[in-house]
């Protein structure tokens, strides 16, 4: 059983994770407005793993006898400046979501949930990933001047993301 402390900040993190995917469908739909389909492809991808961050988390709180109780979702801006801007945001955002789940590892110690620290080493792996894809990308867009056969050329690769469904344990 988890504990009503631990339970009520999951489902805040669920929320959390709901308004990633809304954020970066929103850039996906942007991208798309400027005619970037493969930085489009890139954000719609990464609006189905942060589903997938959700529902981990909704199947984990009622796994543990918790109850899921969904709120409102905020509204993600809906213009960027530049695409560099937009992915400075990603990596601003992915900074923000780090901490969270830090704080929340560090609850679930404080509430001596082991399980739930175990659980949450899983979202401490996956944000090592997010910052630092979010982070090459910037890179690349600073390199690239953020305008012609560069930025053409990163539309082509980030048009090639598939999702993969990470594997159930
Ligand atoms: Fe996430
Ligand atoms: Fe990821």
């Amino acid at each position: 059983m988890i504990s009503g402390t631990l339970e009520k900040a999951i489902n805040v993190q669920l929320n959390a994770e709901l308004y990633s995917s809304y954020l970066y469908l929103s850039m996906s739909a942007y991208f798309s407005s400027t005619h970037l389909p493969g930085f489009a492809n890139w954000m719609r991808v990464q609006a189905r793993e942060e589903l997938v961050h959700a529902m981990k988390f909704y199947d984990y709180v009622i796994e543990r006898g918790g109850r899921v109780l969904l709120t409102t979702v905020d509204a993600p801006p809906l213009q960027w400046d530049s695409p560099q801007a937009a992915f400075e945001h990603v990596f601003n955002h992915e900074q923000k979501v780090t901490g969270l789940i830090n704080d929340l590892v560090t609850l679930a110690v404080k509430e001596n949930d082991h399980a739930a620290t175990i659980f949450l080493q899983w979202y401490v792996t996956e944000q090592v990933e997010e910052e630092s894809s979010a982070k090459k990308i910037v890179e690349k867009l600073k390199l690239t001047g953020g305008k012609g056969s560069g930025l053409f050329m990163l539309d082509q690769e980030l048009g090639q993301r598939v999702f993969t469904p990470p594997q159930k344990k």
